[in-house]
């Protein structure tokens, strides 16, 4: 199964990237020689989504969506269809999720966060979508103890199988001492709709957020969501360590002189 709509939310307030993103919206700092949230549209688009929503904040969301937009259409994109959803507050990224659910509706949809890129060469939404079998899927890495703590970690319920495992449960940012397992919610996911019915009960969990976690873990007890672990880590370009990070590793793919 394939998807051909992705939502990418792009949506969060970006505060461990201040003063950078006190006017501009984290989705438009530039990596290389294109805002972040370009890469993850082209991804999407590599994947075969056709048409992409994303979840943008009230004060500058218009400029992610004038960058697809205003003079003429990107090289690549010129014939996917690119709306915006508003996400009035920054409620948590499961609520800016359930933000599309009437441009959704009743079609399965990759999802990506706006502030992780794939590596050169390493996309993973399609071995995703094959995992998912036509139900869901969540991409997953194998962490390390310090990260138990940044991550979703997800509760296994099979053994890894060509890379991928059905998962009972899941957990926000569990920590070393509580994480059921090692395997961490890496940022692409594809669902099909009945993530919104789920998202639409949810009340707020970790941090005061409706938090997409949550929503996998009920989805996960259902027997109806899968785990592919991806054999690369996604660049985090939401911290200023991951974006000096990211702008090495695509710059250099880009300009190999550089070595
Ligand atoms: P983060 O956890 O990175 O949060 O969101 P953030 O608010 O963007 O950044 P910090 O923690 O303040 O530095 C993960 C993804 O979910 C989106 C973000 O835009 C990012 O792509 N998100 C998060 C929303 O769209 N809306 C929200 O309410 C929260």
């Amino acid at each position: 199964m394939t998807a051909h709509v992705a939502v990418i939310p792009a949506a969060g307030r970006g505060t461990r990237m201040r003063p950078a993103t006190k006017v501009v919206p984290k989705a438009l700092i530039t990596v290389v020689d294109r805002p972040a949230v370009q890469y993850v549209v082209e991804e999407a688009v590599r994947a075969g989504a056709t048409e992409v929503i994303l979840v943008v904040d009230l004060d500058a969301g218009h400029l992610v969506h004038q960058h697809f937009l205003s003079n003429g259409r990107l090289p690549g994109l010129e014939h996917v269809k690119i709306r915006v959803v508003v996400q009035e507050e920054a409620l948590g990224l499961g609520h800016a999720v359930w933000e599309t659910a009437e441009q959704v509706r009743d079609r399965s949809f990759f999802c990506l966060l706006a502030d992780n890129i794939v590596r050169p060469g390493a996309d993973v939404l399609p071995q995703l979508a094959a995992a998912a079998k036509g139900d869901s899927a969540v991409c997953l890495r194998e962490l390390t103890r310090e990260f138990l703590s940044k991550y979703g970690v997800i509760v296994p319920g099979s053994d890894l199988v060509d890379g991928s495992l059905d998962i009972v449960g899941a957990v926000e940012k569990p920590g070393p001492v509580l994480a059921p397992s090692n395997l961490g919610l890496i940022g692409r996911y594809v669902f099909t709709p009945e993530i919104f019915e789920i998202l639409g009960k949810l009340t707020p969990g970790h941090g005061g957020e409706i938090q997409l976690t949550d929503a996998i873990n009920i989805l996960a007890s259902t027997g109806r969501c899968r785990g592919y672990v991806a054999e690369q880590d996604l660049l985090d370009v939401g911290t200023p360590q991951g974006l000096v990070m990211a702008t090495w590793i695509l710059g250099t793919s880009q300009f190999p002189e550089l070595i």
